[in-house]
This record gives structure tokens, sequence and C-alpha cells, in this order.
């Protein structure tokens, strides 16, 4: 179905190109032979006047007044242009012409010289004969006046046959070139439009091949132009859907697989349970009630994962930095009886999502109370500056291993610093990074073993893309 489209679109293109070529080969041909046919007219009429004007010429050199024998001399001495006729007329009747053979259609007793004879001022016109060997005639009539008196007429006349006839044929091969071009290029224009709907129509099976299943193909990516680019921008599309599907799959079995260990343990501790002794079940109530509690935090954390990429994430509201600061600072306090210190507050108004903010600071203070003693400092500081808003948790405790540095961002890992000496899942660095880099900024992490750490939090001042 989506095949018979592009056919459609092929179709609409090349009938579009059909019309509006046998539109402008069909106004241009007339147009073409009527301004050929003008430029014609045009320069017999030139020639025309040009015989007039000799004649005047001639008249005015001959001192003689007698009509007659300025007739007699001029039309012997003047041989006219090739298809031109010089006939001169006396009162109002025919007198002589050059040269001497004239065709029917201006001999002496045609209606257009007896007309043309009586004339007593100039004029010029243009007639159409039937008879094919003569074509249009153009002419002028000049009455000659001696004395004031008209007393003859000269008229030149000419018969466009011949140049005519050359137009024409001119004419007829530029059609019969057109013509052929024409077809020529309405073959082009069919495969043009094919070769330029190709990659749509690949564009259109690779869609139809990918399946949720199959996430890796991707459209070959050919020369440049609009179709290369949308070939590109599907493939960054693709590119962007895999991750993204790749990282829920991700989600969905690292969930289910941490999911099972607290079940596990739970179902473990109630079978063993001998429900009479009541010492025994006074003492599982509580390991059950704290793994129903990591489960829920479990649940509450990987639904904020999943949900962090998401557009509608996060909710930004403009917050005074300082004053935001040191709320975070007297909460934090309450995690831990640790050397708590401010390193120094922003000043100025920014925009964050406040809560996804305090989460992830309180996340990060949250470690640095599990990796320190009560001997240790944790100092809380934000600054700002033209670009970027930074939030740090500095630490004395144990530190972090430069082999692990990148490791723990990522989903339920942990540090082999910590190895069974504390509780936790793994989530609270990957759910820092997410919210960073919902708000288009990063994490950086500075640590050395058995010096401490500092975790750093760098927004850019403008959250949003
Ligand atoms: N302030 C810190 N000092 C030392 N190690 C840390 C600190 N913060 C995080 N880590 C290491 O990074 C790992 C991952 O941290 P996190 O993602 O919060 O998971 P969790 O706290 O559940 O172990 C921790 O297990 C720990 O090994
Ligand atoms: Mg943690």
């Amino acid at each position: 179905m989506l095949n018979v489209k592009l056919w459609e679109a092929r179709t609409r293109i090349f009938a579009w190109y059909l019309g509006l070529s046998a539109i402008l080969v069909g106004l241009s041909i007339p147009v073409f032979t009527q301004l050929a046919i003008l430029q014609v007219d045009q320069r017999v009429r030139e020639d025309l006047k040009e015989e007039l004007d000799a004649f005047e010429k001639f008249s005015q050199e001959d001192s003689d007044q007698d009509i007659k024998l300025i007739f007699d001399r001029f039309l012997q001495y003047k041989i006219p242009a090739d298809k031109t006729f010089l006939i001169a007329t006396i009162n109002g009747k025919f007198y002589r012409s050059s040269p001497i053979s004239l065709p029917q259609a201006i001999s002496g007793d045609s209606s257009l010289i007896t007309d043309l004879a009586q004339t007593t001022s100039p004029i010029r016109g243009k007639n159409l004969v039937i008879d094919p060997q003569v074509g249009d005639i153009i002419y002028k009539a000049e009455p000659i006046k001696t004395d004031g008196h008209s007393q003859g007429v000269l008229i030149v006349a000419n018969i466009a046959q011949g140049e005519r006839k050359e137009v024409i044929s001119a004419m007829i091969i530029a059609i019969e070139v057109l013509v052929i071009t024409f077809f020529l290029a309405l073959i082009l224009a069919w495969k043009v439009a094919g070769t330029v709907l190709k990659p749509v129509r690949t564009l259109i099976n690779t869609a139809n091949i990918i399946s949720d299943k199959d996430l890796t193909q991707r459209i070959p990516v050919r020369g440049q132009g609009e179709m290369a680019e949308l070939a590109q921008t599907f493939n960054n599309m693709m590119n962007r859907l895999e991750v993204a599907f790749r990282s829920q799959r991700q989600l969905l079995n690292d969930a289910s697989h941490e999911l099972r260990t607290p079940i596990t343990i739970v179902r473990g501790h109630l079978e063993l349970l001998e429900y009479d002794d009541s010492q025994e079940v006074a003492e599982t109530i509580p390991l059950v009630l704290d793994e129903l509690d990591r489960m829920s935090r479990l649940i509450e954390d990987l639904l904020v994962l999943a949900r962090s990429e998401r557009r509608d994430f996060l909710i930004l509201k403009s917050v005074d930095l300082d004053d935001f600061t040191r709320k975070m600072y007297r909460k934090m306090q309450g995690l831990g009886e640790r050397q708590w210190q401010l390193d120094s507050t922003g000043e100025g108004t920014i925009k964050i999502d406040r809560d996804r903010i305090v989460q992830a600071m309180m996340n990060l203070a949250h470690n640095a109370v599990k990796y320190t003693t009560s001997k240790d400092t944790i100092a809380l500081g934000s600054s700002i500056d033209e670009k970027h808003i930074y939030f740090w948790i500095r630490d004395t405790g144990i530190g972090i291993p430069l082999e692990d540095q990148k490791k723990i961002f990522c989903r339920f890992v942990r540090s082999s610093n910590n190895q069974n000496t504390t509780k936790g899942i793994g989530l609270g660095l990957s759910i820092v990074s997410a919210i960073a880099r919902s708000h288009n900024g990063r994490v950086e992490l500075f640590s050395q073993v058995d010096k401490g750490s500092t975790f750093k939090i760098i927004l850019p001042k403008n959250p949003e893309p």
C-alpha cells in the first residue's frame, strides 16, 4: 500500500512535469512563429521604404516635370530586390512595372493594384492571397504629386512567400527538435523522479522491517541533500530509540533480578519460622520488615530511574541558590553525627527541579555518611559562574579506587571499598547522574583512597536544551 503511494508521488511529479512542459512547448511554438514572421515583415517593410526613398531621391534629382518620363527613367534604372515589385500607375491606370512580368495577384488589372492606383495619400498594408506561390503581399503605395496634383502612384509590393517559407521551414525543424527533446525529457523526468524517490522507498522498506525486536536496521546514507539528510535523521532517531529500548530492557532485567533477592530472603525466613515460638517470631518480624523496606526503596529508586528518561521528569522552578543550599545543609545534618561544614553558597536565582536536586544531594550526603566515621568531615557547597551551577559534597572518608570511579555510576554497581561492610543496592549514584543528565548536566568525581571523595554536580544555568 505504501508502495502504491510512492508510485502516486512519482506519477504526480511526472504528471506535473508533463503538464507544465506541454503548456510551455504549446505556447512557445505559436509565439516563436509569430515573432519570426513579424521580424520578416519588419525587414520587408524596411526594404519597401528604401525603394520608395530611392524614388524620392531620384525624382528630386530629375528636373523633368513629366511623371511618365520620371517613371520611365526610374523603372529602367531600378531593379528591385528579389520578390519585390515596383509598379507605377498614372491617372488610376497601370503604366509600367519593374520587373515587367508580375504575379497574377499584383498584375496591372488585379483588384489590389486598381484600388491602390486611386489613392491620394500614402497607404501601407498586407494582403493575404490564396495562391500559395505568392503568400502574403506586403505593399506600400505612394501618390506622386507634381504641381500639387496627384498624377500617379508608385506601388512597391513584396510577395513574402520566399522568406516566409524559410521561416516556416525553420520553425518546422525547431518544432521537430522541440518535440523530440520534449519526449526525451519526459523519459528522463520519469527516471529522475524514480531516482529521487528511491531513498524514500528504502526508508519505507526499512521502517517496515524495524520492529521492537530488531532495532539494528539502518538506512544507507548516500550523497548529500535532503534525502541523505532524511536518511541521516531517521538513523539518528533509530539510534536514540535503540539506546532507550536497550536501557529500558536492561532496567527491567536488573529490577527483576534485584527484587528476587529480598523476596527469597523473606520467603526463607517465613518458611523456617516456628510460629509457636514467640521469641523467634519477634526476631523474624523486624528482619522481614527490613527486607520489605528494602524492596519498596528499590522500587522507588527504579521508578525514578525509569521516569528520568521521560520529558516531563523535571518540574523547573526558580530557586534562590544561597537559601536553597542552606536549607539542604540543615536537612543533611540529620543524617548522622559528623563534622558537618558549609564550604560556600552561590548567590543568585537559578532554574532547577528543586526536589530532584535535593534528592540527588541527599543521596550523595547519605553515601558520605556511610563511608565516613564520626570524626570525619563532610562539607556541602554551591557556587555559580557565567554558564554553570555547581553543587558538591566533600568527605574525608575511605575514598574510591580509581578503577571503580567510573563504574559506580552504573546501576547496581558498588565499589570494592565497601563490600559487605555497608548496606546498599548500588542505585544511589545512578539516580544522581540521571537527575544531573535530565538537567543537561553531569556529575564529576574526585577521590583518593583513604583521603576522601568529592562528588560535584555541574548544571548548565539554562537547563533547557
Ligand atoms: N562518599 C563515598 N565514599 C566512598 N565510596 C563511595 C562514596 N559514595 C559512593 N561510594 C561507592 O560507590 C558505590 C555506589 O554508590 P551508590 O550508587 O550510592 O550505591 P550504594 O550506596 O547503594 O552502595 C558505593 O557502593 C560505594 O562503593
Ligand atoms: Mg548510595
